[in-house]
């Protein structure tokens, strides 16, 4: 590849009600666009548009052997690029749209550049709620859109996070406010008629157990990464963090979670509260959105509450895990 000077752009910020037609104009002009969905904020270019996927992988410093999801307006879409066994299908009937992402066997003929898939014979899709399946159909094809941060960082949950990360980076970012779900979805395969979790996320493993009839089969310990993006050190804020923290120390910030008051709270330099009643859901959708706060105020480290690790909790605890991980490790 040649060395060209990159574009400055001039990141422009439109509410959904107008973004539709420019998002859609810049999208088949192979430009790269972040768009809200109801789990994160994502950087969504044509999936077919080896470019425009090229372009995704730049703006975010993402290593191209990563894979990107694939984003389908519909069933119908779906199909053109993952091939689907009956258990995948009963599961995107059973969520779809909504925060469930299934790795299929690439379909023969699919419209996705190869880069996008790095290389792999499977492709992950999901059908997002929203705004976001309106522009793909209108497009006619998958956007592939991962989050929209710089690679390792935080998953931005508002239009606001996304342009403090990629301002001059990008031409658009659709505003369609607060992500709802907060975390990104739940990443499953079906092998062998069973079903594996390959990332926890927006769909709980009893949520997927109940309409699968089937237990959910977790990857075991040490065992190889099957997202390649699940390495170790992700989703980093730059204070280091400190989790199931009993008690706070002088000049840390305190991420709260529930009624309780944890020692020394007093102590902290600035207290969020996930959730002050102990919800599981309000807290993931603040998560995100409130370890960006607190690291905005440059603390010496950040002190987390335990939270419970049932339901939205696995995938709460997963990115906290990830979040405090030493750097460098993949
Ligand atoms: O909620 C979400 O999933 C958000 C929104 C924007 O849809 N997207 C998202 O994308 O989280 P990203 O790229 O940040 O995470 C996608 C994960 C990565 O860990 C990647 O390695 C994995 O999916 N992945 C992609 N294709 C895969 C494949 N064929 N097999 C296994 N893992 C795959
Ligand atoms: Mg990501």
């Amino acid at each position: 590849m040649h060395e060209e000077a990159a574009p400055i752009w001039q990141t422009q910020v439109l509410p959904e009600a107008q973004a539709a037609k420019p998002a859609l104009d810049l999208l088949r002009d192979g430009e790269i666009v972040a768009i809200p969905t109801e789990t994160v904020y994502g950087l969504a270019g044509d999936a077919a548009n080896g470019a425009a996927v090229a372009k995704i992988f730049e703006a975010k410093g993402r290593p191209s052997f990563n894979p990107l999801i694939l984003h389908v307006s519909d069933l119908a879409m779906a199909e053109t690029v993952g091939v689907f066994d009956p258990l995948s299908r009963q599961l995107a009937a059973a969520f779809w749209p909504g925060p469930l992402t299934l790795v299929l066997p690439l379909a023969e003929g699919a419209a996705v550049h190869p880069l996008a898939l790095a290389g792999l014979q499977t492709v992950a899709l999901r059908q997002p709620r929203g705004f976001a399946a309106g522009l793909i159909g209108e497009l006619g094809g998958p956007l592939a859109a991962p989050s929209a941060n710089v690679s390792g960082r935080l998953s931005p949950t508002s239009a606001a996070a996304v342009q403090a990360a990629l301002n001059g980076r990008i031409p658009l970012v659709v505003d369609g406010g607060p992500a709802p779900v907060g975390v990104e979805s739940t990443i499953v395969r079906v092998s062998g008629g069973e079903l594996h979790l390959l990332r926890p996320g927006g769909v709980t493993a009893a949520e997927l157990e109940a309409a699968a009839g089937a237990p959910l089969i977790r990857p075991e310990a040490g065992a190889r990464i099957e997202a390649p993006g699940m390495m170790f050190s992700h989703y980093a804020p730059n204070a280091p963090l400190r989790l199931a923290a009993e008690r706070v120390e002088q000049e840390e910030a305190l991420l709260a979670f529930g009624p309780a008051r944890v020692a020394g709270a007093e102590k902290a330099s600035v207290e969020l509260n996930l959730s002050p009643s102990g919800s599981l859901r309000e807290a993931a959708a603040n998560l995100f959105s409130f370890l960006r706060q607190l690291d905005e105020r440059k603390p010496d480290g950040i002190a987390v509450m335990p939270i419970p690790s049932d339901g939205l909790g696995e995938a709460i605890n997963d990115r906290l895990r990830r979040a405090a991980a030493p750097r460098g490790q993949g």
